[in-house]
């Protein structure tokens, strides 16, 4: 949600205090984002009591339904209309844009899987520039969060995508973010990025999604711990994309899972949590002189459609 904003400080609650107000204003400062909140997790970060929490989160809800006009229910023809209506993202390749029906839509959750060297990271730095472009030329002129946490992120890649999409100072529109642990990971997400969603980033990039939990998360025994954390995270970027009308696109790695006759196959790594929190799963591969990404999971395009492309010096382009 972009425009006018309501500081946290000035909410008017009865039963909470000023200095409530102002614990959580540390965490986040306008009532916008503090509609975002789950109370449980407003207590805990704010360092506040839950029934407090739980009366914030409701104002400030109420504050922005009635701000943006959102109902709590639609028929289901309105919700259709608004689902088409959605904004899509380039990803400046045409065989790929159709294959996802038009390109990347806001409010989705596009997860990339696929073995190292598959175009994930290609794909990201694209995307980062595509965002850029015009909606006339695909783009949602808008500007890119990057979560690099594999630290593989290259201005020298962005800028030889921007020379040929013809965007002009590309690395001007991205915002680079770093995180070395979980932790940080959590904090970035839930603190800083409100504010640059705010200065129109429409499109949050993590790649990748699993790199920090499988460091920090060992053995079969933080398994359970491990998906928690990651479901937390996801469940975020799904709450920023619907309400700052930004597409997420993140990356995975594979898995070989063993098939009763033989040949391993390669399936998305990270279980039920990340398989549940992605709109759209796909898998990219090398097959020789080309690249394939395919459909592994999507409510809106079958399974095991894929579309070609190949890895050039300025990007992914058209194979
Ligand atoms: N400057 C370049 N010119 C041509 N091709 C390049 C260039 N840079 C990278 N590539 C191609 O992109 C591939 C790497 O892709 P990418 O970095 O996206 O892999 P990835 O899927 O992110 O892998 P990982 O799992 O290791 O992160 C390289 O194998 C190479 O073929
Ligand atoms: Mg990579």
């Amino acid at each position: 949600m972009r425009g006018e904003h309501t500081p946290v400080k000035e909410m008017k609650v009865s039963g909470v205090g000023k200095l409530t107000l102002e614990k959580v204003s540390e965490v986040v400062e306008y009532v916008e984002d503090l509609a975002l909140f789950n109370p449980e997790e407003l207590a805990e970060r704010a360092e506040i009591e839950l029934d407090k929490a739980v009366a914030l989160v409701r104002a400030a809800r109420k504050l922005v339904k009635a701000k943006l006009g959102i109902r709590r229910a639609y028929k289901g023809s309105e919700y259709a209309r608004i689902l088409e209506s959605r904004d899509a993202l380039t990803s400046g390749v045409e065989t790929i844009d159709e294959l996802l029906g038009g390109g990347m839509f806001i409010w989705d959750i596009y997860e990339f899987a696929g073995e190292f060297g598959t175009g994930k990271t290609q794909l990201c730095h694209q995307l980062a520039v595509t965002v850029q472009l015009p909606p006339a030329l695909g783009g949602l002129a808008g500007k890119a969060v990057y979560i690099d946490t594999e630290g593989t992120f290259s201005p020298q890649r962005v800028e030889a995508v921007a020379g040929r999409v013809e965007v002009a100072k590309p690395l001007e529109n991205i915002y680079v973010v770093r995180p070395m642990n979980v932790d940080e990971l959590e904090e970035t997400v839930i603190e800083d990025l409100p504010s640059l969603l705010r200065d129109n980033a429409r499109l949050i990039v993590v790649d990748s999604i699993i790199a920090l939990y499988r460091a920090e998360f060992k053995g079969r025994e933080m398994l359970a711990a491990r998906q928690q954390r990651i479901n937390y995270l996801l469940d975020w970027l799904k709450r920023y994309a619907r309400h700052y009308n930004a597409v997420v696109a993140i990356t995975n790695q594979v898995l070989s899972q063993p098939v009763p006759w033989g040949v391993a196959m390669k399936i998305p790594a990270g279980g039920n949590i990340i398989a549940h929190a992605s709109t759209h799963r796909l898998v990219m591969r090398r097959a020789g002189d080309v690249w394939v990404v395919e459909v592994f999971d999507s409510p809106t395009i079958p399974r095991g459609a894929a579309a070609r492309f190949v890895i050039t010096e300025k990007g992914l382009e058209k194979a």
